[in-house]
């Protein structure tokens, strides 16, 4: 077995035995497949991670940058207690059709609100109309933007919120300084602003974790915003 084979055969083991069936989750990476769409929703086990975490701060307000076929919104919006709500972002019009539809299938179209735009335009239009604070943001758009959307996500939080920001590791590229790839030095200015107490770094305290399973070797930065 491969490496990469064998990071996929234990995430199934995991997912196997600690992620149940959601015929909803399931249904949903069904018709995005069926549509077209790339495989690139987070996994089960990344999945559930996520709605664990969500449930541990109580989220009673989730944003999403990036939807896709809506499979890590379904996870996150499966957190909320009654009266929680879910605000996700997606700039292409066919996967948020897809969207839209695994959602509501999932029983949580009056929950989640999918805004369709380009994250740059729907984010300041979201904390115009002061759609904050967020308990609990999800990070996983076009990865280029990612330093540009965190400071949208700080401005749409209050202390205690947890930031969680996809795929940050890239097969290890993140530490490749001589890279022209605008998504591994998105990567890079995100790690630079986090250290730097200038930047996202007096606000928050995070850490990156890197990953292997069914997508591969990437990782997530989880931050959680400090008072100030
Ligand atoms: N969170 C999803 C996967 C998202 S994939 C899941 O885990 O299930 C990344 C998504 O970001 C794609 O659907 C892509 O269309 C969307 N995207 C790309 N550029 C964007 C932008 N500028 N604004 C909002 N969404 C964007
Ligand atoms: C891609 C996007 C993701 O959010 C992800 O988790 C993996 C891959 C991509 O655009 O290739
Ligand atoms: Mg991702």
């Amino acid at each position: 077995m491969s490496p990469a084979e064998n990071w996929a055969a234990v995430d199934r083991y995991i997912s196997d035995r600690l992620v149940p069936e959601d015929p909803a989750l399931a249904d949903a990476l069904a018709a995005s497949a069926a549509a077209g769409l790339p495989a690139i929703a987070v996994s089960a086990a990344q999945g559930k991670l996520l709605h664990l975490l969500a449930r541990a701060v109580e989220a009673r307000a989730i944003l999403e940058l990036g939807t896709l076929g809506g499979y890590s919104t379904i996870w996150l919006g499966r957190a909320l207690a009654p009266g929680g709500r879910l605000v996700t972002l997606e700039a292409n019009p066919a996967y948020a059709e897809v969207a839209r539809a695994n959602i509501a299938r999932a029983g949580l179209g009056d929950t989640v609100e999918l805004r369709l735009g380009p994250a740059l335009e729907t984010l300041p239009r979201l904390a115009a109309e002061a759609g904050g604070p967020f308990d609990f943001i999800f990070i996983d758009a076009d990865k280029q933007n990612t330093p540009e959307y965190f400071a949208w996500a700080l401005t749409l939080s209050r202390p205690g919120t947890m930031i969680i920001t996809d795929n940050v590791i890239r097969d290890g590229a993140l530490i490749d300084e001589a890279s022209d790839d605008p998504v591994i030095q998105g990567a890079r200015r995100f790690h630079e602003m986090l250290a730097s107490e200038r930047a996202f770094g007096s606000r928050v305290s995070a850490t990156s974790i890197q990953t292997v399973g069914v997508k591969g070797y990437d990782g997530f930065t989880l931050a959680l915003v400090t008072p100030r």
